[in-house]
């Protein structure tokens, strides 16, 4: 019997490139990992092509507008790769009848929660980030029923750009460092979320619709911050400060913890703690 296709868009971001890595374990399938030079998701066009060539059986989409600040004046492009190719992807994998595995964030809903927010709550972005993937949501729910929807937070990985190596550069080249501490939310170590996709699609990915994940544990980037400067021995000094001292273009959530009871019970995902898995990442940062 010929391998399922799995095509992977965005290989060189965090979550494609830990996919990338994940992949050697999976020789039961046929991976296609694209950056944009091979794949732009917006090329509505390029993407139809693709389609037609490959035949994928799963698509994962983890290409994505992610800078959330430069997003709030560049939102044509935002709109175009979070929203709209996501629509476009939806309707090829209709078309194809192939699942479609895409991903969203914290950042759809406005942060006024106080308990873990469920898939079902209502949504309600306040920057322009959120806003794109969220009409990415409604364009891939509405376009194929076979799509899975997973929303995630605080991303990082010992590849590409995150916090955690933005506080690791940091806390070597300064003695005090400030962190929001009115920011609460949990960390997601993408290795973590690429074990979660592969198990989902060993498990047929039948079950569709929007899911959680991130680790588990609410803490805010303060938190997040101290443990990095604890578990790598930094000398610098990390002080809280509240989110009025720390201006950004776009706002963000005071309160974006996901609440990941769905995923666990429709595909019995574990749900490591995230001090374990920064732990892990840092490790192998060290040893790098
Ligand atoms: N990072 C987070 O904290 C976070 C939080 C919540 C949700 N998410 C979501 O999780 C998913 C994975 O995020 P990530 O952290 O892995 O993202 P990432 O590291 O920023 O990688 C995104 C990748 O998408 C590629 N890309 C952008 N536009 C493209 C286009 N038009 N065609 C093809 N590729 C394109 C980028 O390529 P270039 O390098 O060429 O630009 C980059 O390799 C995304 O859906 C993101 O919105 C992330």
């Amino acid at each position: 019997m010929d391998k399922q296709v799995i095509v992977v868009s965005g290989k060189n971001g965090q979550l494609g490139w830990e996919l990338q890595r994940l992949s050697s374990n999976y020789s039961n399938y046929q991976f296609i990992f694209c950056d944009r030079s091979e794949l732009d998701i917006t090329n509505h066009d390029q993407v139809a092509t693709f389609f037609k060539e490959h035949q994928p059986n799963f698509f994962i989409n983890t290409a994505a507008y992610t800078a959330v600040d430069k997003a709030e004046t560049d939102q044509e492009n935002a709109y175009k790769a979070n929203a709209e190719a996501v629509g476009n992807i939806a309707t090829l994998c209709k078309q194809f009848d192939a699942t479609f595995i895409t991903f969203s964030t914290d950042y759809v809903f406005n942060g006024d929660g106080t308990v873990p927010y469920k898939e079902n709550e209502a949504t309600e972005p306040i920057n322009y980030y959120g806003y794109s993937k969220e009409a990415g949501e409604q364009l891939a729910l509405t376009n194929s029923e076979k799509t899975i929807i997973i929303r995630t937070s605080w991303v990082y990985s010992t590849h590409g750009h995150n916090f955690v190596k933005t506080m690791l550069r940091l806390m070597k080249e300064r003695t005090d460092l400030n962190v929001v501490n009115d920011q609460v939310g949990s960390p997601t170590y993408a290795k973590d979320l690429a074990e979660a996709v592969m198990n989902i699609i060993e498990q047929e990915a039948n079950k569709y619709g929007i899911y959680h994940y991130s680790n588990e544990g609410v803490i805010s980037w303060f938190d997040f911050a101290a443990e990095i400067a604890r578990i790598s021995n930094a000398k610098c000094n990390v002080h809280p400060i509240p989110t009025e001292q720390f201006p950004t273009p776009a706002k963000r959530p005071k309160y974006s913890v996901l609440g990941k009871d769905r995923i666990q019970e429709d595909y019995h995902i574990e749900l490591k703690d995230w001090k374990i898995s920064l732990d892990s990442c840092i490790a192998e940062l060290s040893a790098k």
